[in-house]
């Protein structure tokens, strides 16, 4: 995260006594990624960050994948899937490759288990639901819309004020705005189509006083993706300030503002995040196109480099009308195999001038097997909808 923040207690110059009212000494914490080399934040605990009395192993839900063999477009209906109710552990993997794995999970209203990847960063999108994430570095609000963007290795817990939907990209690498929005000091640009305005950070501390607490850690092997689950001699959440550029934010797709254009515009104009080898974008309610003999519906497209996930969240996607999509919904479409509308959406859309549509993209720059979730998610028939129908 390129902005700067400063929450709770910190001393006036880093790497100096900073105590207690007893006169006790704090213990400060740098978290900084790729080594001392980006972004970092300066942490003050009141007990000892490294101070673990227990390591066990924690069985994580199945991580299987299956590659997409025979080439197929696939439409998984996420709404059918059975999963468990805790945010972190109910999750069901349903995509994934080597970068990024995307899971999904209907939770309940019990907290989750301390929780932290040390494997990337996650982007969870909150299809709907509300609560708030509880974070070493403080509380963030959720609510539907919200990306959820929780740094690798940073302690947390979900606390749902009411079951929500959840869409966990978890990736093997950070996620952060596009280049081509930041200046070359971080500064989000006036072509973005959001602000630092937009970001919703912790605003204070969150202290709990525990002993022997466990944290469930998600991380990597040479045989995968593992969990240990580590055992904390006092409790993660005795943060008492930190500063920096580092931290979990929240952005809703209400504070998304689409570039819209005389004739379709490409899906780069509707991107929010990035990670190594994928992107995430929006496609969200806007005007279309206003050329008078524009087609707002896209073209065919062969996405030479790039898997193509959608997942339609809110409203009627024009495009796929007639293909048995509907909320819920995921579209794959692969690489190696040319996609677009269903014909008879390509008439429909002529003369249009506004689309009513909410779905979340991530275009992966390798190809995506499929997790156990996906597979039992899966509509068989939708890759022959395009020649079916008219
Ligand atoms: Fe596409």
């Amino acid at each position: 995260m390129a902005y700067y923040r400063a929450v709770g207690e910190i001393p006036p110059t880093r790497h100096t006594q900073h105590r207690d009212p007893e006169g006790r000494l704090y213990y400060e914490e740098l978290m900084g990624e790729e080594g001392f080399s980006s972004d970092s934040s300066l942490l003050y605990h009141r007990g000892v960050p490294s101070a673990i009395v227990a390591s066990e192993v924690w069985e994580l839900p199945d991580q299987g994948r299956t590659p997409n063999h025979p080439l197929k477009p696939r439409h998984l209906k996420l709404h059918e899937l059975e999963t468990g109710l805790d945010a972190v552990e109910g999750r069901r993997l349903v995509l994934g490759n080597n970068d990024v794995r995307i899971s999904y999970v209907v939770t309940g209203t019990d907290p989750s288990p301390y929780y932290r990847n040390a494997i990337g960063d996650e982007c969870v999108y909150v299809e709907s639901g509300s609560g708030v994430v509880v974070t070493v570095f403080g509380v963030v609000d959720y609510r539907a819309g919200d990306y959820v963007i929780v740094p690798r290795a940073t302690t947390h817990c979900w606390v749902p004020a009411e079951p929500s939907r959840l869409y966990a990209i978890e990736a093997n690498s950070h996620i952060a705005p596009p280049k081509r929005y930041l200046s070359r000091y971080g500064q989000l640009l006036e072509h973005a189509p959001y602000c630092e305005r937009d970001l919703y950070g912790p605003t204070e501390p969150f202290l709990v006083d525990g002993t022997d607490v466990d944290v469930l850690v998600k991380h990597r092997t040479s045989a995968g993706v593992v969990g240990t689950r580590l055992t904390y001699a006092t409790h993660p959440f005795d943060v008492v300030g930190w500063d920096g550029c580092l931290y979990p934010y929240t952005f809703n797709i209400e504070d998304y503002m689409p570039i819209t254009g005389k004739v379709h515009q490409p899906p780069p104009v509707h991107q929010v995040f990035e990670g190594h080898n994928f992107v995430i974008c929006n496609f969200l309610p806007r005007k279309v196109d206003y050329h008078p003999l524009s087609i707002p519906v896209p073209y065919y497209h062969s996405n030479v480099d790039s898997d193509e996930v959608m997942f339609y969240v809110a409203g009627d996607y024009e495009a796929r009308k007639g293909s048995g999509i509907g909320l819920g919904s995921i579209s794959l479409h692969p690489g190696g195999y040319a996609h677009g509308p269903q014909p008879s959406a390509i008439e429909a859309s002529l003369g249009v001038d506004y689309f009513d549509e909410s779905a979340v993209m991530v275009d992966t720059f390798a190809p995506l097997d499929l997790g156990e979730g996906g597979l039992a998610a899966e509509d068989p028939a939708y890759a022959w909808t395009w020649a079916r129908q008219p």
